[in-house]
């Protein structure tokens, strides 16, 4: 009997293709675990019924927020950090695991959700984030991050704050590890983009050395909706994005989801 730990991210379950994509996915063996790296929608009941509904078919599921968990309105409850924590909240009572939980090992591997965001360091050298700011405005390549997250929350000490608190918690580890994070842990993944101004709201430089500094055996990430592996510094790190239903045509043809780990 084999038990895989499934990898995906950017379900966005808004698009009803999607939707149907995600009710059809079954494990292939009762003991399967799922790891969903962020981007599952937008709205926080929808974010919640979607994974307790994974998590009623897989043994174990694995979350980390997306920028599009974090989107609020105004007039929403919750927004910036609270939004988070009551994603948490909601996600620990349906047993989904969160990267503020004790982290789950599969096969020996330590599979680590982590939750780092960006601080606008994936820009080119000699250019201040201001410049950087300025010239993806006038490419028309900003995200909805600074009209739906940045109003809420200095994302920048957050994301300071988050790479702190999950060096610690690494910190506390040992043996082999599997990181999870929404968006890339190093810059190389970025330098596909169509849009390079738009690697902006796609990492820090502060988790370059998350992978060699703690045994990792890969990286999971979403986010660029570019799935495919990079090699860096010896460790793969792959993109499992689904995408929106419009980009999957011309996506390269791939296993989805990634069987990340298996045990025999
Ligand atoms: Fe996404």
């Amino acid at each position: 009997m084999t038990r895989t730990l499934w990898s995906v991210s950017d379900l966005h379950v808004t698009w009803p293709a999607n939707r149907e994509r995600i009710e059809r996915l079954r494990p292939a063996d009762p003991g399967d675990w799922l790891i969903v790296a962020g981007d599952v929608a937008e709205r926080i009941d929808v974010v919640v019924d979607t994974l307790a509904r994974l998590r009623r078919r897989f043994a174990r599921v694995i979350w980390t927020p997306g920028n599009h968990e974090l989107f609020a309105r105004s007039t929403d409850r919750f927004k910036g950090r609270e939004r988070y924590l009551r994603l948490v909240e909601l996600l620990r009572e349906v047993g989904v695991d969160t990267p503020e939980d004790d982290f789950p090992v599969f096969g020996g591997v330590t599979v680590v959700p982590l939750f780092t965001l960006y601080d606008y360091s994936f820009r080119p050298p000699g250019t201040s984030v201001a410049e950087a700011l300025l010239r993806a405005r006038e490419a028309r390549a900003m995200l909805d991050d600074e009209l739906l997250i940045a109003p809420y929350v200095d994302i920048p000490t957050w994301c300071a704050e988050r790479v702190a608190y999950s060096r610690e918690r690494l910190a506390a580890l040992g043996g082999p590890t599997l990181l999870v994070n929404h968006w890339p842990l190093v810059v190389e993944p970025t330098l596909r983009m169509a849009k390079q101004e738009m690697a902006l709201w796609c990492g820090t430089t502060a988790t370059r050395n998350f992978t060699t500094d703690h045994h990792a055996i890969g990286a999971i990430h979403g986010h660029l909706h570019m799935p495919e592996e990079i090699r860096v510094d010896g460790v793969p790190h792959f993109d499992v994005s689904l995408g929106y239903p419009f980009e999957q045509e011309r996506m390269p043809r791939r296993a989805w989801p990634l069987p990340a780990l298996q045990i025999l």
